[in-house]
């Protein structure tokens, strides 16, 4: 939530910081600000709403100056207001900070600095940094703002990206960071930092993602880090294979719509050369892990939030049924405080877009301090997940800038496919040959999601139908359980109708009760082992009155007889696969249903990209 960036380089900061800033916007969109040394004064323009408002302010404004900061917010503490738009400034307007996360104790800080003489002009809880850097900065003689930072992160409790600029060290940007996401950019005599990769991407693809604790330091001339104590430390530059043209819109209207016609790509790309076809091994793209230990693993338990979790879901079915060992899968966000039992045996795969979800990585840190293995399942090169984790599995889908999950969840499920597959493989629960052939059929899935994607007219034509609706359900059964969950969610977050996704066979403990002729059931019908089942529980909902829009395979005319109202049919593809090409109906489903609302559909209100506070 939120995001930062920074600049300090040869070129005029303002168009930097504002192109870097819409590429964060995914990040929050509540309210937004740059500040820019600018002859020896702090040039600071803040709006709320989105940043094309902010964009509007300054666009006509010649602010001439090369160190800048910028932030777009998702409020936390303060509603979204001018006053409370970072950047924020101390008492004397002599520095800015613009922060991403959560200072815990700022209200104890807050009481004293007041105490001290500070006038606060904001709600936030930001602010306390501003004035913190400010009762350090004033009496030194040698303005160091580095120092300075340094002695005011020590009185932090909570997370944090900062970056701050100050009048008194004009030519110097010092970040910090603590369970915040924050990269540092190098370009040619140019330096940045930033949230995520996005923000930069257009001026360099060399990045070092900052750690936690960590201090940098930016002028013109370089980056250097420091640890919580100022020693200097080494820190090896990444190069970023993303493509600048992938954080575009490419001629979509949305983002969102982009990267649902990307899958058949970003799985292809995900999946390819994951396998050696002579050893039937899994290649992994970091691995801490030795096969002994892979062999003796006795429990998997997936973390996760949202989308995330619901690949995490599909996880459990697939390694049960494939490779049979035991899963669990846990809400992130309740897995540490649920005292689950680990052990060395105990392997936990977290999923995780970002890399940067706060509940994730607690669950993950959790897991490692209890003697677990862990494994991450992540999109971002570098991120904090990918660090913390004894082996990282990418998906390689580039970057995701809907708000909304599409790309990266179907890429978890490939690769939880083959994972499912390696770990079957391994325990020779599997022959190589039934290794290779399952790996085949995964390999033959980006062609199958082409072929779901030339659906999208009949898909849009059943939106058109639905759109005014209130509610939904969404029913499945088996490895479409979770799917079901995750074509409601993203009905819910994007249109903002309610919707909720239930296992089909548990419709007639409750749910049942909300069927009526108001009520449209979308019913993943696809085959596998529940079909005969499924079918059952569609004619349940007739019975009551309910409208049915089902996804059947083609070729199935039985399901016709049944009389559901519409139906959109699918290619054959196994039960297993079946979740991903279902997903991708479900994902535009709900793309056209919110898009005929006139939804904001790649910034649903409320929401934003990365949850980086608990
Ligand atoms: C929904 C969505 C969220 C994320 C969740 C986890 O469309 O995007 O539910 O899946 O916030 O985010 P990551 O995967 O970055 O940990």
């Amino acid at each position: 939530m939120c995001g930062i960036v920074g600049y300090v380089g040869r070129y005029n900061a303002k168009g930097i910081l504002m192109n870097g800033l819409k590429k964060l916007e995914y990040r929050g969109y509540d309210s937004a600000g740059i500040a820019i040394i600018s002859h020896r004064a702090l040039v600071i323009r803040r709006c709320k709403g989105k940043i094309s408002c902010l964009e509007e302010r300054v666009l006509k404004e010649y602010i001439e100056g090369n160190v800048g900061v910028g932030h777009t917010r998702w409020a936390t503490h303060g509603r979204p207001s001018e006053g409370n738009a970072h950047p924020h400034s101390d008492c004397a307007s002599r520095l800015v900070v613009v922060h991403n996360g959560i200072i815990e104790n700022y209200l104890q800080l807050k009481k004293r600095l007041l105490a001290g003489g500070h006038v606060f002009k904001s709600e936030t809880d930001t602010e306390v940094i501003a004035h913190l850097v400010e009762q350090y900065l004033k009496p030194m003689k040698k303005k160091d703002l580095l120092k300075a930072v340094q002695l005011s992160i020590k009185q932090l409790k909570g997370s944090y990206a900062i970056a701050v600029i100050s009048l008194d060290d004009p030519h110097t940007l010092v970040a910090a960071r603590h369970f915040s996401p924050l990269i540092v950019g190098l370009g040619r005599d140019e330096y940045f930092v930033a949230s995520d990769i996005p923000a930069i991407l257009d001026r360099t693809k060399t990045v070092i993602p900052v750690q936690d604790n960590e201090i940098v330091h930016l002028t013109s001339l370089g980056a250097h880090f420091y640890d919580h104590n100022l020693r200097k430390i080494t820190r090896k530059p990444m190069t970023i294979d993303w493509d600048p043209v992938t954080a575009e819109k490419g001629g979509y209207k949305h983002f969102m719509l982009k990267e649902i016609f990307e899958q058949p790509m970003t799985i292809q790309e995900t999946i390819r050369g994951r396998f050696s076809l002579e050893s039937g091994d899994l290649i992994f793209d970091e691995n801490n892990l030795s096969k002994t230990a892979m062999k003796g693993i006795r429990k998997i338990y997936f973390v996760a939030c949202g989308t995330a979790y619901h690949a995490g879901m599909v996880g459990k079915y697939l390694v049960e049924d494939i490779a049979k060992i035991p899963c669990e899968v846990d809400l992130a966000s309740e897995f540490r405080y649920r005292k689950p039992l680990l052990d060395k045996e105990t392997l936990i795969i977290a999923i995780t877009q970002s890399g940067e979800t706060a509940d994730t990585l607690a669950a993950l840190r959790e897991a490692k301090r209890h003697g677990a293995r862990t494994l991450a399942i992540c999109n971002v090169t570098g991120s904090s997940a990918t660090r913390d984790a004894d082996g990282v599995v990418y998906t390689r889908t580039g970057p995701e800038i809907g708000v909304a999950s599409t790309k990266a969840f179907t890429a978890q499920l490939a690769i939880i496919c083959a994972l499912a597959i390696y770990f079957a493989h391994v325990r020779a629960i599997i022959t190589k040959k039934r290794t290779i052939e399952l790996m085949e059929s995964l390999y033959r899935l980006p062609r199958l999601v082409k072929k779901v994607l030339a659906l999208e007219p009949a898909v849009k034509a059943v939106a058109q139908k639905y759109f005014k609706q209130r509610d939904f359900l969404y029913l499945g059964r088996n490895v479409n359980y979770p799917i079901a969950l995750e074509g409601a969610l993203k009905l819910k977050e994007i249109s903002y109708i309610h919707a909720e996704g239930y296992a089909a066979g548990e419709m007639k403990h409750g749910p049942i009760a909300l069927i009526d002729e108001q009520m449209p059931v979308v019913v993943l019908a696809t085959g596998g082992v529940v079909y005969d089942k499924v079918l059952s529980n569609i004619q349940e909902i007739k019975a009551r009155g309910g409208m049915v829009l089902a996804l059947a395979t083609e070729g199935d005319h039985h399901i016709k007889k049944i009389g559901v109202d519409d139906l959109i049919y699918m290619p054959q593809v196994a039960e297993v696969l079946s979740t991903i090409t279902n997903t991708v109906v479900l994902q535009l489903f709900a793309y056209h249903v919110a898009n005929l609302r006139g939804c904001d559909v790649d910034q649903p209100r409320n929401l934003a990209k990365s949850v980086v506070v608990e």
